[in-house]
């Protein structure tokens, strides 16, 4: 299938819903049997059809299966927003006594959570510059389990060289986590270029219209998989039925949204380029930028984000700016 096929297609089961094209919004907490030999019968997976609202339900589970696909994972779990994919992830996967190597441009809770509760579990992190490339062998120790990485970096949007990180952590028995919002399940495939285990906000670009939040773990095989699901069910962590039901119907349309905001961004971008008020344009789908050559290498398209630095003004006239956006 094409790209723009699968997006259509992905995660749908009519022949299991009645023949209807999307799975229905099923809102269940408890869920009942006609006997306890059906209940037995039905066995103890409470990760595979329906047992419990809170471990998973068709809709959450076609939401899963679409965004998996698209990432080109083994299997992924919803949250209820992407900071609770990022934090979930890096629960599952790290423990007291670990050391974890992170993107000094990564989302700004994101170092929070590394910085206080990753900390208060015992885990050490050490930040290092997203340019770093096949370079962050050095900052290993024989505690670092896993490499985050964000490509580009949140405001600053610095490329990181994935293939190159992945390569290194994984000849030192790493796990490699990326937030993937940025690149999408569209623009960067994750899994092609050595991650493990793959984060979307979906709030963003699967949502896309600002009105549900919601974060989609994907991870790579089996066990990171498992080990992942069973951290979260036993932490409570599930996304709602209507988040995920708005996740499902955003995604059908990443695709064309996509475009959308690639013209749209580079056009922007490109314009503010040449106004005499900018100092620079951080966009890497610019030919110029620092991560224009990796975005080009590894990337098949860019959303609609990027940043713009100007030249020292009164704030007041910043504030004007945005105020008149
Ligand atoms: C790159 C990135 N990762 C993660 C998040 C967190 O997602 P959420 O707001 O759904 O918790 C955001 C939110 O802005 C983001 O921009």
């Amino acid at each position: 299938m094409k790209r723009d096929t699968r997006i259509v297609h992905s995660g749908l089961h009519p022949e299991k819903q009645l023949g209807a094209v999307n799975p229905p919004v099923y809102h269940v907490s408890t869920v009942t049997y006609p006997t306890i030999a059906a209940m037995r019968a039905a066995g103890h997976d409470p990760f595979n059809g329906m047992r419990y609202g809170r471990y998973g339900t068709p809709t959450s589970q076609a939401l899963e299966e679409a965004v998996c696909d698209l990432e080109g994972g083994y299997r992924s779990v919803s949250t209820a927003s992407g900071l609770a994919a990022i934090a979930g992830a890096l629960t599952a996967l790290l423990k007291s006594g670990d050391h974890v190597l992170v993107a000094d441009s990564c989302y700004g809770p994101t170092r929070r959570f590394c910085d206080e509760q990753l900390k208060r579990n015992g885990v050490a992190s050490t930040y290092y510059d997203p340019s770093i490339g096949a370079g962050i062998a050095d900052l290993f120790t024989p505690e670092t389990r896993l490499v985050y990485v964000e490509s580009p970096g949140s405001l600053t949007f610095e490329m990181q060289d994935v293939p190159a990180i992945a390569a290194v952590a994984h000849a030192r028995g790493a796990l490699v986590v990326m937030d993937n919002t940025w690149g999408t399940p569209l623009f960067f495939k994750p899994f092609e270029k050595g991650v493990d285990v793959s984060i979307q906000a979906a709030t963003k670009f699967i949502v896309g219209h600002s009105d549900a939040m919601l974060g989609v773990i994907t991870c790579g095989n089996h066990d990171l998989w498992h080990a992942v699901k069973t951290s979260l069910a036993m932490a409570g962590v599930c996304a709602g039925a209507d988040e995920v039901y708005l996740g499902l119907r955003g995604l059908r349309t990443l695709g064309v949204r996509l475009q959308q905001h690639q013209a749209s961004g580079i056009k922007l971008a490109s314009w503010l380029q040449t106004r005499p008020e900018v100092v620079r344009v951080l966009h890497p789908a610019l030919p110029g930028d620092p991560g224009h050559a990796i975005w080009k290498r590894d990337f098949t398209g860019a959303p609609g984000l990027f940043a713009f630095e100007v030249k020292p003004c009164p704030s007041s006239s910043v504030d004007a700016f945005l105020d008149s956006l």
